[in-house]
């Protein structure tokens, strides 16, 4: 009886893990962020490596267009005397799409005025 009960609640629990993950979810952008982006991004969005952009404030680069920061996030990105490129998924190539647009999500609400 127990160990039924048990089962039950862990496969409600993987229904709603799968459930938020599909919406996009910032939990997910959070580990996306804190495992992949910070390294270079550094937490508070300001860069932390020479040649990393700031993408805080409001008019700043996330500011731009979803399909924009998307695609340059997805092939990664090099703008012209930049010293340094942005790399496809942020080197992670396990990244999906989703992760991609939960971690956009995640920089714009937590990023010091984001757009
Ligand atoms: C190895 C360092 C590094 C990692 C890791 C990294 N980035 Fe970047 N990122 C850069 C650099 C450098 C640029 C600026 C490229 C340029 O302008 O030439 C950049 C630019 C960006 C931009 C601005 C694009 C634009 O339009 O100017 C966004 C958004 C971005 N990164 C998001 C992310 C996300 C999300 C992750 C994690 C999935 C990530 N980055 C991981 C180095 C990194």
């Amino acid at each position: 009886m127990r160990g039924a009960r048990l089962t039950m609640l862990s496969a409600m629990g993987l229904a709603y893990a799968s459930l938020s993950i599909a919406a996009g979810d910032p939990g997910r952008g959070a580990m996306v962020f804190n495992g992949t982006c910070i390294a270079c991004h550094g937490s508070d969005g300001f860069g932390s490596l020479p040649g990393v952009p700031d993408l805080t404030g409001r008019t700043g680069l996330l500011s731009q267009d979803d399909a924009v920061l998307l695609k340059r996030m997805t092939e990664g990105f090099q703008s012209p005397g930049s010293p340094m490129a942005m790399p496809p998924r942020g080197g992670d190539p396990a990244l999906t799409d989703a992760d991609l647009k939960a971690v956009l999500r995640y920089m714009r609400k937590e990023f010091k005025n984001a757009p």
